[in-house]
């Protein structure tokens, strides 16, 4: 008895969440799930006269892809450029595991060039995407993705660049994804930038390629996206750019490096110092050393007296001349 009340709960909850992907898709009354779970590869096209045909898609002139990222975001995007004016474009999207519908969503008027996303939970074996544009008569695109043309490939990881004399060496991890995926599938792209040219290149190893010839001097930055090949069932939609990486030297320069460094840490503050010191070395030594005061000439005469009578009694040559007269007395002392 007491289940009731929680299952009423749960049902109604789901019922919330769900309600606006379910609505709409009974509102095209199509169950994509089952009812394309076994057209891979080809566009199914349907028309009002009930005409149906499969194309691939490079033959039709209107372009979308589904892409299911590493968190799960799944992003549906077309362009539909060459419709005629007033077409009503509708486009449907409904998750599938097996043939039964996960997640839908909806949108039936659509702008010409667009995209929807929505995050996928659980377990999914594909992607149906249906497109009908209608105006007096309808026609409509179906297409199914199973889950390893869905799959938006990460860059390649750890993805590092050294100098080895000429030549430059990119090394890489292939990136993980949902399904082991023979590592000759995929198909990766190095561009390397320097300040006059970017270069491509679709390197023969998997995990590294080098390029000869190259000059130290120059400021190269490297990136890579990869794609399955052409080859190998799978994602042929590039992945993103990975983050650039700027090439490091090799083991003899990156000893130096450091030492260099240091040097230009310790050096520069240290000659500014010493620059510093030198313009204010004539305030310093007035500062260590204050000259001696030098009394004005008018007073030197004065101060010198002073001191000598302070010091020696007498000074020769610092006192006037005493004129000594001696007087002779001849013949005038009769007493004698
Ligand atoms: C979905 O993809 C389109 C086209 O690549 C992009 O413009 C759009 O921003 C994407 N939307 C989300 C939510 O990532
Ligand atoms: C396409 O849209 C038209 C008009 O909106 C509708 O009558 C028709 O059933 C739709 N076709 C499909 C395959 O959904
Ligand atoms: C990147 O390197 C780290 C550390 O070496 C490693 O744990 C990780 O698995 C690598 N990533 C890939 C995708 O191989
Ligand atoms: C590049 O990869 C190949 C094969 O995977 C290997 O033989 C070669 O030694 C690698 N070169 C460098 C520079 O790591």
């Amino acid at each position: 008895m007491a289940v009731f009340p929680i299952r009423l709960v749960i049902w109604s909850t789901s019922l919330v969440l769900w309600f606006p992907q379910s609505a709409a898709t009974e509102s095209h009354g199509l169950d994509l799930c089952q009812e394309f779970s076994d057209t891979y590869e080809m566009v199914n096209i349907q028309n009002s006269a009930e005409e149906i045909s499969h194309k691939e898609l490079s033959e039709i002139k209107e372009t979308f892809i589904c892409l299911l990222d590493s968190t799960n975001k799944l992003n549906c995007s077309w362009s539909f450029n060459t419709l005629e004016k007033d077409t009503r474009l509708s486009v449907f999207i409904s998750v599938c595991n097996e043939e039964t519908v996960i997640k839908s969503l909806s949108r039936t008027f659509a702008e010409r060039v667009g995209s929807m996303s929505l995050t996928v939970s659980g377990e999914i074996s594909g992607v149906v995407l249906h497109f009908n544009m209608s105006l007096h008569n309808w026609i409509s695109y179906t297409y199914v993705y199973d889950m390893d043309t869905l799959e938006h490939l990460p860059p390649p990881a750890n993805i590092s660049a050294s100098f080895n004399n000429d030549n430059l060496i990119i090394k890489w991890d292939l990136p993980r994804t949902r399904n082991a995926v023979n590592p000759n599938c995929f198909e990766n792209e190095v561009e390397i930038r320097d300040q006059e040219k970017t270069t491509s290149w679709l390197p023969k190893h998997h995990t590294n390629h080098t390029v000869a010839s190259v000059d130290p001097s120059h400021s190269y930055s490297v990136r890579m996206r990869t794609r399955i090949s052409s080859h190998c069932s799978g994602s042929d939609h590039w992945s993103e750019w990975s983050p650039t990486v700027t090439p490091s030297m090799e083991r003899s320069d990156s000893v130096l490096k450091p030492l260099v460094i240091v040097f230009i840490c310790l050096g520069v503050p240290m000659g500014l110092l010493a620059l510093l010191l030198f313009v204010r070395y004539q305030r310093v030594t007035k500062v260590l050393f204050p000259p001696i005061p030098r009394p004005p000439a008018k007073y030197k005469y004065f101060l010198e007296k002073s001191d000598a009578f302070n010091f020696f009694y007498s000074t020769p040559s610092a006192k006037p001349e005493e004129v000594i007269t001696e007087v002779e007395d001849t013949g005038k002392n009769p007493g004698k």
